[in-house]
């Protein structure tokens, strides 16, 4: 059996080097247009960071696993064909800030038609509108030259997560095959499970139609999402009481109905997926009719908006309402810890609020390049929707420091901003970071990760998200 995956990115990437690490009798390789991309999963440095990822491609590389770009050769060859491009948000047209941009879908489907000799499995693992494979399907049909060549389409959508991809892909809360009921979609199904099946539990591969394993995706990310939004949410109230929202987590987490994950009050959200498939599940509600069910899930998209501008207001309010001219040291710029993807980076809307009120940031990241920093921080983004904070637009250069030594970035700083859950943050000497800061010195914990009594016990005044403020602490500054 060979495979080829359209797409190296950081679902094709991880996902095609598990399949070649555990069905070494499969040759397994992933092409994509993009020769800078291919190169570097060809070299020692993987063009994404991902802890274990070496590890895995290193054993099967050369050996099973392939990256290559001459797309219509090993599409050509291959019996599955994983789709995996990118699925952006459109940018212009009907749709627009909300809908599915499916051109690099579209764009996959024609190359594997006008490629295709032999019949294939077409498997959509790109995040992807409901009723996706229909439309896949009439163009991989109507394109292929040769009648006799027959295309099954599956969705399988891919629920890994940024930072533990190797871990989620190694033992799967589930792998989802959705396909058709007829002759043809239940063999496909049972040939790409004999696939998973090689290390993945029978029990744990979920077979649906298709339209259900389509829909699952986009459901899950916007549940994923939402209780995030909803413990940030009574973040705000928790600051406003005296409440602790991490007391508050764990006392909801322990009931079994409600669970323990994803409960950690935050600046906000980040990621590609999130604001993403939320936008696409309320444009395909408002696509149908359904504009009450359109608005329940677009409130969640609102909310971390909410919490990433109450983030910035509250750095200011606390700073006496000045932060002109300070120096404002940024930990942590990716959106969550162990990767260097800074798609749709909390960090982003927080540092171009703090700028825009007049404040160098001088941005400390672990991962993350220089250029990936200046370019997100300076270009112009997307207007998705009507955005309530009216700070995050481009900055200028010249307000953003980036500083390879945490210890340098905070030198002579008025306070610190925790943006991203990064481990080494835990255990600097914030003693010496004290001491090498202007007083009174802040830190402002957008991730709930450091020991606040000790900074406060150093001579730090913290604010945390949904912790009790200072005011509440009776502490005197
Ligand atoms: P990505 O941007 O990292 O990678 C996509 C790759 O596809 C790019 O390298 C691009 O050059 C390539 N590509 C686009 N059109 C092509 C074509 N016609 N031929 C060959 N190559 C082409 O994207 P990603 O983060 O890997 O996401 C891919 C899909 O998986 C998206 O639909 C996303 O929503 C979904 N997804 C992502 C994650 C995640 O954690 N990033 C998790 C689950 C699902
Ligand atoms: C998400 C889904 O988890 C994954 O199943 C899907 O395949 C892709 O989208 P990812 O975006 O990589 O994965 O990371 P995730 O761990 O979900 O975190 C997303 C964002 O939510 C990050 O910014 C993270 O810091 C934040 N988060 C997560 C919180 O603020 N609080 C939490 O309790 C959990």
């Amino acid at each position: 059996m060979k495979i080829a995956c359209i797409g190296a990115g950081y679902v094709g990437g991880p996902t095609m080097a598990m399949i070649a690490k555990k069905c070494p009798e499969i040759e397994v390789v992933v092409v994509d247009i993009n020769e800078a991309r291919i190169a570097a999963w060809n070299s020692d440095k993987l063009p994404i960071y991902e802890p274990g990822l070496f590890e895995v491609v290193k054993e099967a590389r050369g050996r099973n696993l392939f990256f290559s770009t001459d797309v219509g050769k090993h599409v050509g060859e291959a019996d599955i064909v994983f789709v995996s491009v990118n699925t952006p948000t459109k940018t212009s047209g009907v749709g627009a800030g909300k809908a599915a941009d499916l051109t690099y879908w579209e764009g996959a489907a024609r190359v594997i038609a006008s490629v295709s000799t032999s019949s294939k499995i077409i498997v959509e693992k790109s995040t992807v509108p409901v009723k996706t494979a229909e439309a896949i399907e009439k163009v991989l049909r109507r394109n292929c030259k040769d009648s006799s060549v027959h295309f099954e389409i599956l969705s399988n959508p891919e629920f890994l997560a940024e930072g533990t991809a190797i871990e989620d892909l190694t033992m799967p809360d589930r792998v989802l095959i959705g396909g058709k009921d007829t002759e043809t979609g239940r063999a496909a199904i049972a040939s790409l499970a004999s696939v998973y099946a090689h290390w993945v539990p029978e029990d744990r591969i979920l077979r649906t139609n298709l339209w259900s394993a389509e829909l699952s995706k986009l459901t899950a990310n916007a549940m994923l999402a939402q209780r995030i939004s909803s413990v940030n949410s009574i973040s705000a109230l928790c600051e406003a009481t005296g409440a602790d929202v991490q007391q508050v987590s764990k006392a909801i987490g322990t009931d079994s109905r409600i669970g323990p994950k994803f409960l950690n009050a935050s600046v906000g959200f980040g990621g590609s997926c999130f604001q993403k498939d939320i936008l696409n599940l309320v444009y395909i509600c408002e696509t149908v009719g359904l504009q009450q069910v359109a608005d329940y899930w677009n409130q969640v998209i609102l909310m971390n908006d909410y919490q990433k501008d109450r983030f910035v207001q509250r750095v200011i309010s606390a700073m006496f309402n000045t932060i002109s001219k300070k120096k404002i040291a940024v930990y942590g710029f990716a959106f969550k810890k162990d990767t260097g993807d800074t798609r749709e980076t909390p960090a982003i809307d927080v540092c171009r609020g703090l700028v825009a009120d007049g404040a160098n940031v001088c941005v400390y990241d672990p991962e993350v390049t220089d250029d990936q920093i200046h370019a997100d921080l300076t270009q112009q983004t997307y207007e998705w929707y009507d955005h309530p904070n009216p700070r995050s637009a481009p900055v200028d250069k010249k307000a953003i420091g980036i500083s390879h030594d945490p210890m340098e970035a905070a030198n002579d700083a008025h306070a610190i901003c925790i943006l991203t859950e990064w481990d080494e943050f835990k255990h600097y000497d914030y003693q010496k970071v004290y001491e090498s800061m202007h007083k009174p010195a802040f830190i402002f914990d957008g991730r709930n990760i450091l020991d606040h009594a000790k900074l406060r016990e150093i001579g730090f005044i913290v604010y945390a998200v949904g912790k009790p403020l200072e005011a509440f602490l009776q502490k005197e500054y």
